[in-house]
């Protein structure tokens, strides 16, 4: 049984994770998505939302499943007796960070790291730029699944009547 996981805060899925995910899929039997639990980033959905949005939309591909973790992705790997991580590369500006990342994690536990590029549909694309448009009334449409475009509008319109963001100056 060979199988990946593909760590992430997934704050939102976006349509680049799920390409990756889903291309991860195809090569092999089992890909676990894991979710991040973050006590120290603030999030705009919780955990569980997170996990939620992520089995709806993955809920297609038979060999995926979707679980949180605390910790280090390693220590994850380790007690799923998965030797692997897949990562998606954007640009050449992703890869610095993820190489060291990778290097690290082989060096605590003996973790491969497998680099996927992006779909070049999805080079551009980040969570933290989906939320900031969605936030500003942007159109993130095809970015995100639709029922991600869906809660990012209801998430924003309750952050903005809690914050008084949005009236008119
Ligand atoms: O989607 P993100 O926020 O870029 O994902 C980052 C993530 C969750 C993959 C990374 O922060 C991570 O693996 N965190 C768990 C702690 C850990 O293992 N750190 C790396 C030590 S080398």
């Amino acid at each position: 049984m060979r199988r990946v996981v593909c760590s992430g805060s997934f704050d939102p899925v976006t349509n680049g994770h799920l390409d990756i995910i889903g291309r991860a899929a195809r090569l092999y039997d089992e890909v676990v998505v894991a979710v991040l639990i973050n006590i120290s980033k603030q999030s705009l959905f919780t955990t569980d939302e997170r996990v939620e949005m992520l089995r709806e939309t993955t809920a297609s591909l038979e060999n995926v499943t979707v679980t949180r973790f605390h910790g280090l992705t390693v220590d994850f790997c380790l007690a799923n007796d998965i030797p692997a991580i897949v990562k998606g590369l954007r640009a050449v500006s992703d890869f610095e960070y993820e190489q060291m990342m990778s290097q690290m994690n082989y060096r605590l536990a003996g973790v491969e790291t497998l680099f996927m590029t992006t779909n070049p549909l999805y080079a551009f694309l980040r969570s933290s730029l989906v939320k900031e448009i969605a936030r500003y009334g942007g159109d993130v449409s095809g970015l995100v699944p639709e029922l991600v475009v869906e809660r990012l509008r209801e998430r924003v319109t309750v952050e903005q009547s809690v914050t008084g963001a949005g009236e008119t100056l």
